[in-house]
């Protein structure tokens, strides 16, 4: 395939996005923009730096001069790797309050935008088929159940060694989905060409498979 085409995924935390967006792209040969780390990263900085979660100068001056790219599947924030610094449920938390920020969303979406203009990607997010890639040439919404998104995060965290109470994941899940859900600017929607895909009782190969199949 030689012209250039974009997939976006949108979608609830929890749903699967991230690893189904990397293996797609893996049997594909595409990039894979992982855009709640950008958030992720942004909230991160924002908090080590003791900025306000509010419109500021303080948060002008260091949008400005805060850095972030994509290199061989790691992100780096002004040129170090923090892959796990931002996978933590308080850079969760900090990553949903942070992307309700008119400043932020607008810093990150030019990234992202220039990011998906350039070559073939797969995009993951909240607004890449509402807003970021709103011309992407395949929109995916994929969805699971609160229980199931906090089930799979639960084991995920054990496997981790980080284990969390069930209970304390789905009332983060539940948070996060009316954060993203109720914020004004850009909220989680599906896009209205988008195809909606729920993943409940799904295999991750299962998922793929019926991704690369909507795609083909
Ligand atoms: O997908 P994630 O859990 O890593 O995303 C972290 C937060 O970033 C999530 O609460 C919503 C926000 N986000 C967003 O507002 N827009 C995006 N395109 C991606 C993520």
């Amino acid at each position: 395939m030689n012209e250039i085409f974009r997939i976006a995924i949108d979608g609830p935390g929890g749903a699967g996005k991230s690893t189904i967006a990397k293996a797609v792209a893996a049997r594909l040969g595409i990039d894979y923009i992982d855009t709640g780390a950008m958030y992720r990263a942004v909230g991160y900085k924002m908090n080590r730096e003791g900025i306000p979660f509010e419109e500021c100068p303080q948060l002008r001056t260091m949008l400005d001069s805060t850095d972030i790219d994509f290199v061989s599947g790691d992100i780096i924030l002004d040129g170090q790797i923090v892959n796990s610094l931002i996978r933590t449920p308080e850079v969760s938390l900090l990553a949903s309050g942070c992307s309700a920020l008119p400043m932020v969303r607008e810093k990150l979406v030019k990234i992202q935008r220039s990011m998906g203009n350039r070559k073939s990607v797969i995009m993951d997010g909240r607004d890449i088929g509402t807003n970021v890639l709103k011309d992407a040439e395949y929109k995916i919404f994929l969805t699971a159940s609160a229980e199931e998104r906090a089930n799979r995060r639960f084991l995920e965290l054990q496997e981790k060694g980080t284990p969390q109470e069930y209970r304390a994941v789905l009332e983060d899940i539940k948070q996060r989905d009316h954060n993203d859900m109720t914020r004004k600017l850009n909220p989680l929607a599906k896009a209205d060409d988008a195809i909606e895909l729920n993943t409940d009782g799904m295999s991750i190969e299962e998922v793929i498979r019926a991704v690369l199949d909507l795609i083909k």
